[in-house]
């Protein structure tokens, strides 16, 4: 039977790589050959570990390219787990797509919009792809509520790819994010493409 790809997405801090690592522990319970990667890019808390805001951690494969999965798919495997997907090219579609015709199952979780409000392209597609999808809430870093479904930019750097944690992100809900950002606080504000048409 064909593999199963499995999209977890969400705002920062919603809980996207601790469902990731318990997906990956009752594999691990039930002594199945797993792999977890993660992009190189994220060296938030050094190379070949992933971990949450919690504090979890995980032993993961780290790699530039989507393409470099593959040495490490040579022999058989039973789940492929890939953290932070939105940081890899859009070969990583072609790379899931061979593992559910070897009858892997794939687990991924990352972001699904930017905190300018774009999507995230990488994700995008594997959504599309995706058996099933997991959309993930945070606790609103303003109101309290867990409703919190983007992720809103404090620092005034405007990239949207800029690795780090709560000294530049927070989680917000829609109307919290409407608010930061008519009071010009912060690199989000500056508006989405959309708005930018
Ligand atoms: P993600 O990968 O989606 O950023 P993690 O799985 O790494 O999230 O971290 C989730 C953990 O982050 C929660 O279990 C909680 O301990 C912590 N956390 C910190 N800030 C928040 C928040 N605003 N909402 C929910 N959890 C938060
Ligand atoms: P997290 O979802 O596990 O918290 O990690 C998200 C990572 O993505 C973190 O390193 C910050 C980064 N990031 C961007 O590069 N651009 C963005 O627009 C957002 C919201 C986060
Ligand atoms: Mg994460
Ligand atoms: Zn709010």
């Amino acid at each position: 039977m064909s593999g199963k790809l499995t999209v977890i997405v969400g705002p920062m801090y919603s809980g996207k790589t601790t469902e990731l690592l318990s997906y990956l522990e009752i594999y691990k319970l039930g002594k199945k050959k797993t792999l977890l990667f993660k992009p190189a890019l994220d060296v938030r808390y050094g190379t070949d570990v992933v971990k949450t805001h919690s504090g979890l951690e995980a032993q993961a494969v780290s790699v530039e390219f989507s393409k470099d999965m593959l040495p490490h798919l040579q022999e058989k495997i039973d789940a492929v787990f890939i953290d932070e997907v939105q940081f890899f090219d859009k070969d990583l579609i072609k790379v899931v797509r061979k593992l559910l015709d070897e009858n892997v199952n794939v687990f991924c979780a990352g972001l699904d919009m930017t905190f300018k409000q774009n999507p995230f392209e990488t994700t995008m597609l594997l959504l599309a792809l995706a058996n099933e999808v997991i959309k993930k809430r945070a606790v609103c870093h303003v109101c309290g509520e867990h409703n919190a479904t983007l992720t809103y930019k404090i620092s005034d750097n405007d990239s949207e790819i800029d690795v780090g944690g709560k000294e530049k992100y927070i989680a917000v809900c829609r109307d919290c994010y409407n608010k930061l950002a008519g009071s010009g606080h912060g690199a989000s504000s500056g508006g989405s493409d959309e708005d930018n048409r």
